[in-house]
């Protein structure tokens, strides 16, 4: 197991530091971890967000475990050599176009989510996120219009086989949940949505027993809010994707609880915590590393097969919930630290 192991800024270092521990405590055996600079850290290091001996690295290993990059001191740089960039060049090298977001209501946070607790309860969706499309990685820049005005402006688009390929790997999901798909778009006003709704039927007839819906992106927004029980697997587009699952993970009770995977046609993955770097409470050692840990977990199930232990992690980090042990986000006192010793402590009884 060659793990590339990218930390990044901010409170990435330290999230990182409990998720490795994590992974010590299940004994795995032929186990590498290979760190490497990301983000702010390695422009200072090296002159640049990505660069590429880290990319080397990410290449040769199987998976890559990544913290959150975000330094405000980059601020100011050139867009190509902001931290942010990393993630996106990152996920474009990779070819991790399928971004797996699940959030699940935890015991014992009904009444910590912003929801009502019985609503909060119900919370069981994983989002499907494309990730290497869409305005994001459209032409962009910005240009003087003819009556003189500064604009900006950033393209939309995607191709059928960016579609039909994500569709393909939510439908699979769904067959081994609870067989709803939901698919989240704008077609009431986007060419790229009418598109992606066209696409989404052809792929749906290959999966009869998955039952489709379509929802507009702003309806889908309330319904998360209103009744997000209602959603078992949501497939959406980039930036659509991006929004709607930061509103889900505070739904769940706080950011710092939702894992991701990132996924290509491979078993090679990168995995991350939803959230950034946090700059406002870096170096405090206050940050909840649940999201990194449960990403570690997530990265054993889909780029190694080992469920059983994704899912030991996974009960580890819920019971620690459970029992009270809670972050700063959650209105607890817990340290990152603490965080991790405890879900050390119950993976070890
Ligand atoms: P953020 O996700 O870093 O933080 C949003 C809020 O949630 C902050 O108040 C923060 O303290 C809190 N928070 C986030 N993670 C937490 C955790 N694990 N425990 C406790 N509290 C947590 O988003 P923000 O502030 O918009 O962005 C900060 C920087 O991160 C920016 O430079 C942004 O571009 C970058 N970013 C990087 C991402 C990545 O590395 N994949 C993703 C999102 C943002
Ligand atoms: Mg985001």
């Amino acid at each position: 197991m060659h793990i590339a192991v990218l930390a990044g800024d901010g409170i990435g270092q330290e999230i990182m530091v409990e998720a490795l521990r994590v992974l010590d405590a299940l004994g795995l055996p032929d186990l590498r971890l290979d760190h490497a600079d990301v983000g702010g850290v390695a422009y200072k290091n090296h002159g640049h967000p990505l660069p590429p001996e880290t990319l080397e690295l990410v290449m040769a290993a199987d998976a890559v475990l990544f913290g959150a990059v975000g330094d405000p001191e980059c601020d100011d740089l050139e867009r190509h050599l902001r931290p942010e960039q990393a993630v996106l060049g990152l996920r474009k090298e990779m070819q991790t176009f399928a971004n797996l977001r699940p959030a699940k209501a935890f015991a014992g946070l009904e009444n910590l989510s912003a929801l009502k607790p019985d609503i909060a309860g119900a919370i069981n969706l994983l989002i499907f996120r494309e990730l290497t499309g869409d305005i994001y990685f459209g032409e962009k820049g910005q240009r003087t219009t003819d009556a003189g005005l500064r604009e900006g402006y950033d393209i939309m688009a995607y191709d059928e086989e960016e579609i039909s390929r994500i569709a393909h790997i939510a439908f699979n999901a769904a067959q081994g949940r609870r067989k709803k798909l939901c698919s989240v778009d704008k077609a009431n006003v986007l060419q790229t949505s009418v598109l992606w709704r066209a696409v989404v039927n052809e792929v749906a007839a290959d999966y009869p027993d998955v039952e489709l819906s379509h929802m507009y992106v702003d309806n889908a927004a309330m319904q998360l809010v209103r009744n997000p029980g209602q959603f078992d697997v949501m497939l959406t587009g980039n930036i659509f994707g991006d929004i709607l699952s930061d509103q889900a993970s505070m739904c769940v009770g706080s950011i710092g609880l939702l894992a991701s995977a990132s996924l290509g046609t491979g078993t090679r993955g990168l995995y991350e915590p939803i959230h950034g770097s946090a700059p406002d409470i870096a170096g405090q050692g206050i940050a909840n590393p649940s999201a990194m840990i449960l990403s570690a977990a997530m990265m054993l199930r889909h780029s190694f097969d080992m469920e059983e232990k994704a899912s030991q992690i996974e009960r580890a980090v819920a019971d620690v919930l459970q029992q009270g042990i809670l972050g700063h986000d959650l209105g607890g006192r817990a340290s990152t630290c603490e965080i991790g010793d405890a879900v050390v402590a119950r993976l070890a009884s």
